[in-house]
């Protein structure tokens, strides 16, 4: 099939009390291994892309490997562009075909984040391409809210109706106390915040930053209206530290691919079906 609808899914989803599970995906392995894991488990999911792991015309061929994926998949895969700091960067996966964008102009004060969520709603939307925008921001790196002040904020539920009426954007990231990347200790999630934007949010609402919390955590806030849960640091983990200890064995030594990578693949694989249940969404396909 082709590639499905990001938020046609995220809407059942929120209908249904579960959540999406979102790869950050970069290589044909770890677009198999999504694939793969989806297909067993009957699940939807959705594939992105970083614009840091696209350098030089990569996007286009990541946006053709997921095409490629979706096409032969019976399950719904969608595909999204993860994280675009710059408008253009997201204009161009829309031209490119992606499902839906990310604008991310969470470091950007409230009414220069308005605009450039605007800029891009206003060209995907006229093209039935969806978008994904962050009130907040979601920090980087390890450190909690308090460590970081500048550069980690939470979201502020009164603003959320303002936001998305003004942007009719289409999802919303929501910044409750997740971090991107590894974390030095568990992160301690603001659900009572959760619930809050929720229960004034007309847009289903995205968790970046799953990633190495405890799956209690993740189970209530999906509970709480997460609908699309973001993970990229774990699959790196199941697919390249797979990968790094088979590297390690001598028999390896000038071994063809086909020989090395099936073990890494089946690693990121069964990472994607423990996610998939975590989120509730087997048997939603
Ligand atoms: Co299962
Ligand atoms: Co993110």
């Amino acid at each position: 099939m082709p590639a499905a609808d990001t938020i046609r899914l995220l809407r059942e989803a929120r209908r249904g009390g579960y959540a999406v599970p979102a790869f950050d995906v970069s290589n044909y392995e770890t677009f198999r291994a999504a694939a793969e894991g989806a297909e067993a488990e009957r699940s939807p999911i959705i594939l992105m892309v970083l614009q840091l792991d696209a350098p030089e015309g990569g996007l286009e061929y990541l946006a053709a490997l997921i095409k490629e994926a979706a096409a032969r998949a019976s399950v719904p895969i969608a595909c999204h562009l993860d994280h675009a700091l710059d408008p253009q960067w997201a204009l161009r996966a829309v031209d490119l075909g992606f499902s839906s964008v990310m604008i991310d102009g969470s470091a950007l004060p409230f009414e220069e984040n308005v605009a450039v969520t605007r800029q891009v709603v206003d060209y995907a939307h006229a093209r039935g391409v969806g978008v994904e925008a962050e009130l907040g921001h979601v920090g980087f790196g390890g450190y909690t809210v308090e460590e970081s002040p500048g550069t980690a904020v939470l979201t502020v539920p009164e603003e959320v109706v303002e936001f998305v009426a003004r942007t009719q954007v289409d999802a919303l990231a929501v910044a409750i106390g997740t971090c991107h990347g590894l974390y030095q200790e568990p992160p301690n999630l603001d659900l009572e915040r959760l619930s809050a934007i929720e229960a004034v949010s007309p847009v289903p609402l995205v968790l970046h930053g799953g990633s190495g919390n405890p799956d209690d955590a993740i189970r209530e806030a999906i509970r709480r209206g997460i609908t699309k849960v973001n993970i990229y640091t774990e699959l790196l983990d199941a697919f390249f530290g797979t990968l790094r200890s088979v590297l390690g064995r001598p028999e390896s030594q000038g071994a063809w691919a086909y020989r090395l990578l099936p073990e890494a693949i089946a690693a990121g694989r069964e990472l994607v079906r423990r996610k998939i249940h975590l989120c509730g969404s087997n048997g939603k396909a």
